[in-house]
């Protein structure tokens, strides 16, 4: 069986104001998803900047970042047997309009530059350093999840 993991989600901006925030937690916890780690914050220039870091110097690195300041986000840490490959899955392709229906950005979402939600990519060591970088090492609850036992075999 595949490791458990745990796995970085943030509710973009368009997402809060749109009044989608409930939905699109809701998904990933109905997936069976379990929630380890949640917050509702305004993003400072300094941590959008070091969260984006890989897209420096790309034509879209200052809107993306001026998106992601753009208002109130839900950031949270999901956990589960390969939560990082799942969440993926459900949040769908980066661009809303290619993305199948049935995902998040699928369903709700229409251009790239409004998508929704983020999520930590499968490249090795990106969701840990995610994790680490929003929460730090002790911004997570470790609990015990009584349906557990009927959504893990
Ligand atoms: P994310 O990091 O937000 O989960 O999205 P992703 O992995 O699917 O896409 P990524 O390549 O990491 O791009 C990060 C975010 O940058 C914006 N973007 N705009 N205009 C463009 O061509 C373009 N490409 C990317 C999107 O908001 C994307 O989610
Ligand atoms: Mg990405």
């Amino acid at each position: 069986m595949a490791d458990t993991e745990r796995t970085l989600i943030i509710v973009k901006p368009d997402g809060v104001q749109r009044g989608l925030v409930g939905e699109i937690l809701g998904r990933l916890e109905r997936r069976g998803l379990k929630l380890v780690a949640l917050q509702f914050k305004q993003v400072e220039r300094q941590l959008a900047e070091e969260h984006y870091a890989e897209h420096q110097g790309k034509p879209f690195y200052d809107g993306l970042v001026s998106y992601i300041m753009s208002g109130p986000v839900v950031v949270g840490v999901f956990e589960g047997v390969a939560a990082v490959a799942t969440v993926r899955s459900s949040v769908g392709a980066t661009n809303p309009a290619k993305a199948a229906p049935g995902t998040i950005r699928g369903d709700l979402g229409i251009e790239i530059g409004r998508n929704l939600i983020h999520a930590s990519d499968e490249q090795p060591g990106s969701a840990k350093r995610e994790v680490a970088l929003w929460f730090g090492q002790g911004g997570q609850l470790d609990w015990s999840r009584d349906s557990d036992r009927w959504i893990r075999e």
